[in-house]
């Protein structure tokens, strides 16, 4: 038997698998140094980049793979006129000024793509499809919806971005403006671009592992 042929050990292959750890650079980039955005450079932010980061962001998990995260990024001067009335006052002044500022929204007909993005099973749509599972619909499109939120954020930082999310808007409004069909609700707002080091809010402490994470 050729040697090269011999399969790895079960400690080879772990050795393999734990050398895919980012290093140090990455995890500054991605949590221990990044901040979020209160303010931005006056640089603009490219198309290319902002689909690049909903493109990576795309590969991080969903429940069967629903997918429901939705988009709108609003950056030229006439759609932040629309989204002006919809932010709260605190938030104004950065979000008219901030390169870039998504909607972050969640279909709640996300399931109709099943056929597609789910086709081992795209029976379980019938569990969200109908007015009688709509709320369960709903749930299930906002909890997944933020979860690629999350990845969102770590993929734009992953390129060289800064966000801002904001929750301080009103939804109703929002959706008034841009969703008027239903079909997709706003989740949070989160303005995108080169941040500006000199208007980050303090570090806030966080909690000790100990206190959020028991290990049983
Ligand atoms: C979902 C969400 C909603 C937020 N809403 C607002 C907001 O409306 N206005 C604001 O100034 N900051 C908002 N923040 C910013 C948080 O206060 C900030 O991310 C947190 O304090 C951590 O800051 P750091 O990343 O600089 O450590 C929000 C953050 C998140 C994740």
């Amino acid at each position: 038997m050729n040697v090269s042929e011999t399969p790895p050990t079960l400690e080879q292959t772990v050795e393999l698998k734990m050398k895919r750890a980012i290093d140090e650079h990455a995890l500054r980039a991605l949590f221990t140094e990044a901040r979020t955005a209160n303010g931005f450079l006056d640089a603009p932010v490219s198309r290319d980049l902002l689909e690049r980061a909903v493109e990576i962001a795309e590969l991080g998990p969903t429940s069967a793979n629903a997918l429901p995260v939705r988009y709108v990024f609003v950056s030229s001067p006439e759609a932040k006129e629309r989204l002006k009335p919809c932010v709260g006052p605190s938030n104004l002044a950065k979000t008219m000024a901030a390169p870039a500022t998504a909607i972050v929204a969640a279909d709640l007909k996300f399931y109709e793509n099943f056929v597609r993005t789910f086709p081992t099973r795209p029976e379980m749509a019938n569990n969200f499809a109908g007015p009688d599972k709509a709320e369960i619909a709903k749930a299930f499109a906002r909890d997944n919806a933020l979860l690629q939120m999350g990845y969102f954020i770590l993929a734009a930082r992953g390129l060289g971005l800064d966000c801002g999310p904001m929750a301080g808007f009103d939804r109703v409004k929002t959706d008034a403006e841009f969703f008027p069909d239903g079909r997709f609700i706003s989740l949070y707002l989160i303005n995108i671009g080169y941040g500006d080091d000199t208007k980050f809010f303090p570090r806030l402490p966080r909690l000790e592992p100990a206190e959020i994470a028991q290990f049983l």
